[in-house]
């Protein structure tokens, strides 16, 4: 559902002075004070109140065999979830706590392929499905074993061969993804192959990066190679729910996507899309196919920005909006970080958006607004 006001109740304070006071109008809104990137207490919140409930992505299990089981960390600084993804008898990837619930020893150690999950420390096992199976010298001990003694399963959901996981979604799946999965219907999303990913160190609060990313205003300032593939005057933003899009067109002769007959953009030169969900994932899809970004405050002051890259048309990389991806991330890392040195002045006070260009970046701390204080 495009809108272009969502409906988002007016941001309100909560037991604090520290409102974004972030108004619904844009034409008359002003940006959000400095300590939504500088307070510990907001990050405090962000950290519960806005990356618990997100939806993230998570490493792919496409392709592997049944027991292959790879742990990773979530957010390490910041939510320091151990997490296993894991490959079950039945074919089902699923996502598991990799916390052992006797006394916390994490369960599985390294990528490899298990029959059972056991932990080492005093032997617990558990099926591949997280459930538990066994535990010695617990005779005796009553209600055992339960639910409880069992690896919590998280919600996971996919794009193609992409995985995201969530702890317990504010969201739902569904909802966040649709209106990728309406406007790309056409892609082949199942031929997506993984290419790469590299990991950006970027010296500034998670929500400026995002920001940044949210406007083509910047663009002819910040990227003169990128404003060379797109078309500035149609540049646009549509709002949903809780994600939004940029569309980039392309200029002329510039690559880009081969649309079917009635789609929506049908007849426009269309370069890319550039979703964003809510509050920390990237899907930017061009002729080529997908980069994803995921989004991680590290700490307050500092964001790791991983880029994964999936491709369907391994002959069309290297053209057009999507050619030189790591040139355009540093552009915006530098703006970002001169950005971050700017909210730490006692002069800065927040200030006013371009209703004409800045759509996005008013939605995500309508969102935000509304996650942290709604
Ligand atoms: S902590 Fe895993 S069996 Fe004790
Ligand atoms: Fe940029």
């Amino acid at each position: 559902m495009a809108a272009d006001s969502p409906p988002l109740p007016p941001s309100r304070s909560e037991g604090g002075d520290f409102d974004l006071g972030v108004d619904a109008d844009i034409t008359r809104a002003r940006t959000p004070p400095p300590e939504l990137y500088t307070s510990a207490e907001v990050f405090a919140r962000v950290r519960s109140r806005v990356f618990t409930p997100a939806w993230h992505m998570v490493p792919s299990l496409a392709g592997r065999e049944t027991g292959e089981a790879l742990p990773f960390e979530l957010l390490p600084g910041v939510l320091d979830a151990p997490l296993v993804l894991v490959r079950g008898t039945d074919g089902v990837v699923r996502c598991l706590s990799n916390v052992c619930t006797h006394r916390a020893n994490l369960v599985v150690e390294g990528p490899g392929c298990h029959k059972a999950l056991r932990c080492r420390y005093h032997g617990r096992r558990f099926s591949l499905d997280g459930r538990f199976a066994f535990m010695p010298e617990f005779e005796g001990a009553e209600g055992f074993p339960s639910e409880d003694d069992s690896l919590v399963s998280l919600p996971l959901t996919s794009l193609g061969p992409i995985s995201l996981a969530s702890l317990g979604p504010r969201v739902a799946a569904a909802d966040l993804l649709r209106p990728i999965q309406e406007r790309l219907a056409f892609a082949p999303w199942d031929r997506l192959e993984r290419k790469g990913e590299r990991v950006y160190d970027v010296p500034a609060n998670w929500a400026l990066y995002v920001e940044n990313y949210l406007e083509g205003f910047h663009v002819p300032f910040v990227h003169p190679g990128l404003a060379g593939a797109l078309d500035y005057a149609s540049y646009r933003t549509e709002l949903f729910d809780w994600s939004n899009l940029q569309v980039g067109v392309a200029r002329k002769g510039e690559a880009c996507f081969s649309l079917p007959a009635g789609h929506p953009d049908q007849g426009q030169s269309i370069a890319a899309y550039y979703f964003f969900l809510f509050p920390c994932t990237m899907v930017n899809v061009y002729p080529w196919g997908v980069s994803m970004n995921a989004v991680e405050p590290a700490a307050i002051d500092r964001t790791r920005v991983r880029f994964v890259s999936w491709v369907w048309d391994e002959s069309r990389i290297g053209e057009g909006a999507g050619a030189d991806l790591d040139a355009v991330e540093l552009e915006d890392e530098a703006v970002v970080a001169s950005v971050q040195r700017g909210v730490r002045s006692p002069l800065y006070k927040g200030g006013r958006y371009s209703p004409a260009r800045e759509r996005g970046v008013h939605h995500f701390h309508r969102l935000l607004a509304l996650a942290l204080y709604g």
